[in-house]
């Protein structure tokens, strides 16, 4: 099954393996353009049913780390349009994965010195980020975030709905919202974190409202059966709470994206554990209230693919850390043949090495 064709009337992708987003930190870090050497890495891939993008910041504030690759003018939208060309010219298929780092950032990763956006003013307190300080990257601890204004949280609605206004510009096939992970999106999913009295805070349909006026507001610009939603059920990373209701919270934004029409559910499960029992309850709770493709990531190898896609709880399989390493990654699966292990020292290292230096079995 996971080198069956997949299509949703909108868009066919050759097989159901997705190239998980990753960031990798090889854009220009001021004006984070995408470079030759990031157009290289995605036509490498461009084997995979579907890529991914690397998380892609919508605007200045929206970054919280050195060297992504942006999507909030024509400059960046350029050189991501020779990525999407080189991908589709290699018979791929590319969406954009549409990002505010918000709380997860630094002021000096910002052109107007602005401290990070917060749903609150809780600061992430064992996270850190790179920044350049005395002209050299250095990792330093995110600062503490400044609460958005109500009118501040609206302008974040218009950031995404002009981002994917630059991807489509940009060639990308359809977006992905990050709303996984501890970046913007979860800080105001998050019971603990998000104390607003606004209407994005308080109930479960306040704290997700941010995400659905965001998932409205590109639906205008890209069809809905070409966007997909991130979550991550039961995460912690970037100082996060794990959801004190997660088989309510979930479904809930399930039954509000299949409400919507919305293509791709993707759910990411960061300790690569309760995806793959068949007995959990969370999947199938997804499936009854979602219509469309679930995308499954989190550990997963060519049998515990196989086997998440026979149980009927996914359609499309997310494969990370194996494509760093494995650019020729479907092939090497069909193939049965041995996987390369990825360098976890280059993921950010910046230049080629362990970015598009990994050779293909037929090299
Ligand atoms: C280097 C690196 C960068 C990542 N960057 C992102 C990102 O930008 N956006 C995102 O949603 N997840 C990101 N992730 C998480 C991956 O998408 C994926 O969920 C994770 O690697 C688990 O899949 P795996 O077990 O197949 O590696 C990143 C992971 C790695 C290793």
């Amino acid at each position: 099954m996971l080198f069956d064709k997949f299509t949703n009337g909108a868009v066919t992708f050759a097989n159901r393996i997705v190239m998980a987003p990753m960031t990798r930190c090889r854009a220009d870090h001021r004006d984070a353009v995408p470079n030759d050497l990031m157009v290289e890495y995605y036509r490498q891939r461009a084997g995979a049913g579907l890529i991914v993008s690397e998380g892609v910041p919508v605007s200045d504030r929206g970054r919280g780390y050195l060297g992504t690759g942006a999507l909030w003018n024509e400059a960046q939208a350029a050189g991501w349009k020779k990525v999407t060309d080189a991908v589709h010219a290699a018979g791929g298929v590319i969406f954009a994965q549409l990002w505010h780092c918000g709380r997860i950032a630094h002021s000096a990763l910002h052109a107007d010195g602005s401290r990070p956006a917060g749903a609150s003013w809780r600061p992430a307190t064992s996270s850190s980020t790179w920044i350049i300080a005395d002209g050299k990257p250095a990792l330093v601890p995110c600062e503490p975030p400044e609460g958005l204004s109500t009118p501040e949280v609206k302008d974040i609605v218009q950031q995404f709905a002009h981002s994917a206004h630059m991807a489509k510009l940009a060639g990308f096939d359809g977006v992905e919202i990050h709303g996984a992970n501890g970046y913007l999106m979860d800080q105001f999913r998050c019971p603990v974190l998000n104390d607003r009295a606004d209407e994005y805070g308080g109930s479960l349909d306040k704290r997700y409202r941010l995400l659905l006026e965001i998932v409205d507001a590109v639906a205008l610009v890209y069809e809905p059966r070409r966007i997909a939603v991130r979550q991550s059920p039961y995460g912690t990373f970037n100082d996060m709470e794990p959801d004190p209701d997660p088989l309510v919270t979930y479904p809930y934004l399930a039954a509000e994206l299949d409400r919507r029409g919305i293509g791709f559910l993707h759910v990411f499960d960061q300790g690569g554990s309760w995806i793959h029992d068949p007995a959990h309850r969370l999947m199938p709770l997804l499936r009854a209230a979602y219509k469309g493709a679930i995308i499954a990531c989190g550990g997963f190898k060519k049998d515990s693919g196989e086997a998440i896609l026979a149980r009927g709880h996914a359609d499309l399989v997310a494969i990370g850390r194996p494509y760093v390493s494995n650019p020729d990654l479907v092939e090497r699966l069909r193939n049965g043949k041995e996987l390369a292990r990825w360098d976890a020292d280059t993921f950010y290292a910046g230049g080629a090495k362990g970015y598009t230096d990994y050779p293909t079995l037929a090299g």
